[in-house]
């Protein structure tokens, strides 16, 4: 009889998917590395910024030693941006990192987690992973029921993730709408606020959720210089929260958990206002370059305020991944999102005018023949 390792509820986590690197559709399917448009990880099509390149290279002397374990450069640069002592301040390896700590952190086995149906896949892994009971709210036109997820707290619930926009829908909350819902929610519940596409918001979407870490001490607002900030691949994200949050946190991480090089990186790309603007205005061009090409083949779409847009390729369970195949042999890597329950669709990344128009090109060909 073959042995059975570890705790039930880590034997039922499905593992995350994750984009394919181009390395290995080039291999998979016969194709030049140089002709393949990647659109499925939500990645900065400009790469990382120079700024960043610079403070890497100018870092890099240094790798003989460990990384500064507290980052004082790095957390004094993010304290200074957000007007918040350094010691309100996670450092994480991406932010990633900060969502399995804070479940770590706050919840126990046997205590619940509330998060909404088609949000972040690491919410269920985080809440898995810890054997903690899941509440899953439904989805109202794809984004978050607030009313919904605050209903569903029950006396157990430690911990609730709201991502804003969220991945892989893009949907978005407005500013008054969360401040309200944050101020119902009890407070020995912690809400971990995911902002990761926050710097794609248009100006008229802004709101300041840093200012309300002052006001709520059950709330941290997690970030990450893996999207706008194109550092994705050198792994740092950051929350802030009151020290009572941010203690526990930190208790729990790893002494190095962001090397050297990110926290050079990242303190250049803090700094790199040029870039981030760049990188929204691209953005916002593309988003417009998709969402006509979707009207104009008479496909439906999740209005997005991310970096990448949920698109119906079909209306048969067997779309997502019947599309993205076909797409995959012409060199275009995209995201199936049947993992979410949302097998009709796919999450495409808004990449460079070129790469979006390569796709949608693709796209096209593809549902010819289907
Ligand atoms: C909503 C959301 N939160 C967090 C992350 C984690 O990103 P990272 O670990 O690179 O910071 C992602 C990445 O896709 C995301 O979409």
């Amino acid at each position: 009889m073959s042995m059975q390792f570890g705790p039930s509820y880590v034997r039922a986590i499905a593992p995350y998917v994750a984009g394919k690197p181009i390395s290995e559709v080039a291999r998979e399917f016969g194709l030049d590395e140089a002709r393949i448009v990647k659109l499925a990880s939500n990645e900065n099509p400009l790469g990382m910024p120079e700024s960043a390149q610079r403070a890497i290279a100018q870092a890099a002397s240094e790798l003989g030693r460990y990384p500064d374990s507290n980052a004082f450069e790095l957390k004094a640069a993010l304290a200074a941006r957000y007007d918040v002592p350094a010691d309100w301040i996670t450092l994480g390896n991406g932010s990633n990192d900060i969502l399995e700590l804070a479940a770590h952190a706050l919840v126990e086995k046997g205590q619940s987690i509330v998060y909404s149906q088609y949000s972040f896949a690491v919410y269920a892994l985080a809440t898995q992973g810890l054997g903690a009971r899941a509440i899953v709210t439904p989805a109202v036109h794809y984004g978050h029921d607030l009313d919904a997820m605050l209903a569903a707290i029950a006396d157990d619930t430690r911990l609730v993730f709201v991502a804003n926009p969220n991945n892989p829908t893009g949907t978005f909350i407005d500013g008054a709408a969360l401040e309200a819902f944050i101020a119902k929610v009890p407070g020995h519940v912690a809400i971990v606020l995911d902002e990761a596409y926050t710097e794609y918001l248009s100006a008229e979407k802004r709101y300041d959720a840093m200012s309300w870490v002052k006001r709520y001490p059950n709330l941290m607002v997690s970030r990450t210089f893996s999207k706008a900030y194109g550092l994705a691949g050198l792994r740092v994200g950051f929350a802030i929260a009151q020290p009572e949050l941010t203690d526990l946190l930190n208790r729990l991480r790893q002494p190095f958990n962001v090397n050297t090089l990110a926290q050079a990186a990242a303190i250049a790309a803090l700094n790199d206002s040029a870039f981030i603007e760049r990188s929204a205005a691209l953005n916002a061009q593309g988003y417009r370059q998709l969402t006509e090409a979707f009207e104009r083949l008479g496909l439906e779409y999740v209005p997005s305020d991310g970096n990448f847009v949920l698109v119906r390729v079909g209306s048969d369970d067997g779309a997502g991944n019947r599309v993205n195949l076909e797409l995959l042999k012409q060199g275009v890597i995209v995201r199936p999102v049947g993992n979410y329950g949302l097998p009709q669709w796919l999450r495409v990344t808004i990449g460079l005018p070129e790469e979006n128009g390569a796709f949608v090109a693709a796209l096209e060909k593809t549902l010819v023949v289907a």
